[in-house]
């Protein structure tokens, strides 16, 4: 099953959609690059708003999303989810389990675009160690433009067992050939689990699933990719 962990399609909730025809456009998308299922992760940033407050624009804007999907035929299943902004006393927030993606016990954690120091390192170990949900570290190929290596990813999945990496589509479809390279190494060497598109909009930000399948199975094989579609559909199972 080809799932989209990583989207920005809910109408008006943040810097994606502008509104229900662009979402229905990029839904349209992703069934035609045979996506399935699409998780809708729009941001979450805890020094705008709180958890609470979130979830009510969240419920708005999803229901204006159902009542515009209903006249339209083909169209992946979706869910909910959230892009989480990572901040140090996230896991102590009374509504935390309420960010997780809709029936399972995964968080989709955005880290800070900036190289990782050790103080980084603690807090986000204290905040592992103290977590007791699953962690999707989002676009983790995206960290590394800001100096850091493969390998400070790896530290941070190395915290506890329920750490895994997404990739985004666009960053295999759009990148460079050094970059996309260092990216599919990072696929073949088995530390992504998920992909998404990340897809914001129709122009700059599209989604590109369909691309970066391509890519994957030519450069890494028919197996990776089933690897990543079989763990997508282990963590909507759950
Ligand atoms: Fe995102």
């Amino acid at each position: 099953m080809r799932i989209d962990f990583h989207s920005h399609i809910l109408p008006k909730m943040d810097d994606g959609s502008s509104g229900t025809e662009e979402s229905i456009k990029m839904l349209r998308m992703l069934s035609d690059s045979k996506v399935d299922h699409v998780v809708l992760t729009p941001h979450f940033y805890r020094q705008n708003e709180n958890i609470q407050s979130f979830l009510e624009r969240r419920s708005r804007s999803y229901e204006r999303l159902c009542e515009a999907v209903e006249t339209v035929r083909v169209m992946p299943d979706f869910s909910l989810g959230a892009e989480v902004y990572f901040y140090p006393s996230l896991s102590s927030d009374p509504d935390f389990e309420k960010l997780c993606i809709e029936g399972t016990d995964y968080i989709l954690l955005e880290l800070p675009f900036e190289r990782f120091h050790e103080n980084f390192f603690s807090e986000i170990t204290n905040f592992m160690n103290r977590c007791d949900k699953k962690i999707i570290l989002a676009h983790a190929e995206r960290y590394l433009s800001f100096g850091n290596k493969p390998e400070d990813i790896r530290r941070i999945c190395k915290i506890n067992r329920h750490i895994i990496c997404q990739m985004n589509c666009s960053s295999i479809a759009e990148s460079g050939i050094f970059e996309r390279n260092r990216y599919l190494k990072m696929i073949s060497d088995g530390m992504v689990s998920v992909i998404g598109t990340d897809a914001h909009n129709l122009k700059h930000r599209p989604p590109l699933f369909g691309k970066a399948e391509s890519i994957i199975v030519k450069k890494c094989g028919q197996s990776a990719f089933d690897r990543i579609c079989r763990c997508g559909e282990d963590i909507l199972r759950k």
